[in-house]
């Protein structure tokens, strides 16, 4: 049994973020959301790993390098063009031989692991096995239908009308059958090689494609939203510790972690929040649900329901909310009440003004 963890794409709904760094490398609960993805295949007893990259193949591997701190064994298939989820299939095909394997988009965000599906996987070997779980707007998804005995009659990718609400979670697992699928089928209208056809095309020939529905949390974070939204449910469930310094004059307030390095004075945290390693916090209200990464400054503000990357810098504004925050990104008030916004914005940004 193998892995695949397709971490390339271009990550167009993350932008301005994704333009400088990978989709899969930004925080939740100050780890990259890939992690979360090694750590799942790790405890699941995979450690084979092929991480599919692209433009950000850099990065990438800066990252995981070889996969051992991870337990695993990873190694890098480049894929020259995000052409589909299909297409990186292809690209993996030599490495990937004759096993079976587990393929897990690396941006999408599963609490409670995947043992239980691999155990069933092992134990009836169908072509494919999906997982689904029941959304509010099907449309931005690959959509599944089934039967009255709960059996997959049929997929489409992103449909605008769609026949059920049943969404593929990014979690496939698959024999080696699919390989004939993915050579088979054609670009879609969009351009790309779809899984949600390749697995259609298995259940064409009257291959069994077994389903099973996510029974813990799961997000797929393509956009600031949903990274939002999985950052506040790991930070829920968050363990609290305090390896940095904090004054007399502040007040930690339920589950809270501060870093090592950390220091916070004349502050309030109300948890769950966690500070990065050696970030600095002054004068400052940081709220319930937020990830401060680390080497930030957050002087005389006020920050809720948030994500701030390393390195960022926020000064006497108050306050920020439902917020990411990139990289050395500096936000400072204006000098007086503005007649006019003075911006200097990265391309894709968005701000929202009150005028
Ligand atoms: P998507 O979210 O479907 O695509 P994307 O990364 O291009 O994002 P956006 O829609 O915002 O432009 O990809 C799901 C995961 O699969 C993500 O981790 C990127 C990865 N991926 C590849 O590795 N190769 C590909 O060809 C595609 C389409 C995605």
């Amino acid at each position: 049994m193998k892995a695949l963890v397709l971490a390339g794409g271009s990550g167009t709904r993350l932008r301005p973020l994704t333009h400088t760094s990978a989709k899969q490398l930004v925080p939740v609960a100050n780890k990259p959301i890939l992690f979360y993805v090694l750590e799942g295949i790790a405890d699941a007893g995979v450690t084979d790993v092929g991480v599919i990259v692209g433009e950000t193949a850099d990065e990438i591997r800066e990252a995981v390098g070889d996969g051992s701190r991870f337990g695993i064994s990873v190694t890098y298939l480049p894929q020259h063009q995000p052409l589909g989820l299909a297409h990186a299939v292809r690209i993996a095909r030599d490495w990937l031989g004759e096993d079976d394997f587990v393929m897990y988009l690396g941006d999408n965000f599963l609490l409670g692991g995947i043992n239980e599906q691999l155990e069933e996987f092992r134990t009836r070997r169908p072509a494919a096995q999906i997982m689904l779980t029941q959304v509010p707007d099907p449309s931005a998804f690959g959509v599944v239908t089934l039967d009255e005995a709960g059996r997959v009659t049929g997929l489409e990718e992103k449909p605008e009308f769609p026949k059920s609400d049943l969404a593929l979670v990014g979690v496939y697992f698959f024999t080696a059958a699919v390989h004939d699928a993915v050579d088979a089928i054609k670009p879609s209208a969009r351009g790309e090689l779809e899984i949600t056809d390749a697995i259609q095309w298995l259940l064409d020939q009257g291959l069994g494609i077994a389903s099973s529905t996510v029974n813990g949390y799961w997000k797929d974070t393509g956009n600031a939203t949903d990274m939002l939204e999985a950052n506040r449910s790991v930070l829920d469930g968050l363990t609290p510790y305090c390896k940095g310094s904090v004054d007399d004059k502040s007040e930690l307030v339920g589950r809270v972690v501060v870093e090592d390095g950390a220091v916070i004075t004349r502050s309030r945290i109300m948890g769950p929040a966690v500070i990065g390693r050696s970030t600095r916090v002054e004068d400052s209200y940081i709220g319930p649900f937020t990830s401060v990464a680390e080497d930030c400054v957050v002087v005389d503000s006020e920050i809720e329901y948030s994500i701030v990357l390393a390195g960022a810098a926020i000064d006497g504004v108050r306050r920020i909310e439902a917020s990411m925050i990139g990289r050395q990104a500096q936000v400072t008030p204006a000098p007086r009440t503005p007649q006019a916004h003075r911006l200097i914005l990265g391309d894709h940004s968005k701000v929202q003004i009150r005028s």
